[in-house]
């Protein structure tokens, strides 16, 4: 069993990575600034006696490594960000401290303290508008937003504590993750968050662009499984893996699939295109299936049947 140290721990993918390391036996320590994070969705985790908790900006080199040197990790899984494409374009300066500046004061608490991993919590955005689809790791990386550029840049800056400090470091490159505890609250939330708030609401959706636009969704419990397989796996070695299901679904096509679950709910409007969006987003699963023996579980329709039962917020 291992040490983990969760940055991020309070946010939706976080507190999902949480739950499962404890319930696969595994001790605890989540880190969060409550920025977007909420101490709510720690509440399954909080009373769990192989869980401690801090509350810290990661980016506070050290206060950050005051934290690793008292808890000592084998692994750390850095998930704290900011996670949306929009606001890293309308806040440039804030995207690359949270998501460059804190990435080597993570990777340099790792290195001193003895943790023999980093998990990290990177993007499909890496790749920007990609001319083949489903996109392999190989792919050339083209990102075409602020957010896309501060993941690609930290990929790199761990790969050079992996290759000096042989560290294992797994670069997890999200697709759209979806499922309970995406805060729907901001616009700078997840489509899918949003979307069910406004159907629940008798409210239309507004579609960005014409809706021929493609994600490729994944279920945040698959994806906190394939975060406890890279954190804790002893044979994994350092590399990036698509994490997402190797299948595509346009925007139009998701508010059809949302709308059978909200009957009576009004049909979407369309809005201007949204800057710096990609137009298709679709994964190649094969890296993650041979390096992590990681494959998705939960399909589109069964995943967001699920979300509307829990209440999506
Ligand atoms: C998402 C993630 C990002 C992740 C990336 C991987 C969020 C908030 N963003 O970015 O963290 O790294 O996938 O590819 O989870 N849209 C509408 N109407 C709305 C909101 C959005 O039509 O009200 C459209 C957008 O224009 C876009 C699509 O839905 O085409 C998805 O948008 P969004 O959920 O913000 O995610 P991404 O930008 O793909």
């Amino acid at each position: 069993m291992s040490r983990v140290l969760v940055t991020g721990a309070a946010g939706f993918i976080g507190s999902h990575t949480t739950e499962q390391l404890l319930a696969a036996g595994h001790t605890v320590c989540g880190v969060d600034n409550f920025r977007t994070g909420r101490a709510e969705n720690l509440a399954p985790a909080a009373c769990h006696p192989r869980f401690t908790f801090q509350e810290l900006d990661v980016a506070d080199a050290p206060a950050f490594d005051t934290l690793a040197a008292r808890f000592a990790p084998e692994a750390i899984v850095h998930l704290a960000a900011l996670v949306s494409v929009p606001e890293s374009i309308a806040d440039p300066a804030l995207n690359y401290r949270l998501n460059l500046h804190a990435t080597p004061i993570v990777a340099e608490a790792a290195r001193k303290h003895g943790a023999r991993r980093i998990v990290f919590a990177s993007s499909a955005a890496v790749y920007g508008d990609v001319a083949e689809t489903p996109t392999a790791e190989t792919a050339v990386k083209n990102p075409i937003s602020p957010y896309g550029a501060a993941k690609l840049a930290s990929e790199i800056v761990l790969l050079g504590h992996a290759g000096a400090f042989g560290l294992t470091v797994r670069s997890q490159r999200y697709f759209n993750v979806y499922g309970p505890r995406q805060d729907p609250r901001s616009p700078y939330s997840g489509v899918i968050s949003i979307f069910c708030q406004k159907l629940a609401a008798g409210e239309a959706p507004v579609i960005f662009g014409d809706g021929g636009q493609t994600r490729d969704f994944i279920s945040v419990h698959d994806v906190a499984r394939a975060n406890v397989i890279a954190a804790t796996r002893r044979d994994v070695q350092s590399g990036p893996a698509n994490i997402c299901t190797g299948k595509a679904a346009s925007l139009n096509e998701l508010v059809a699939i949302l709308r059978r679950q909200f009957p009576g709910a009004p049909a979407p409007v369309h809005g201007p295109a949204r800057d710096g969006d990609i137009r298709h987003s679709l994964g190649d699963p094969g890296a993650a299936a041979n390096e992590l023996g990681f494959s998705p579980r939960v399909s589109l329709a069964d995943g967001l049947a699920e979300l509307v039962r829990a209440g999506w917020g």
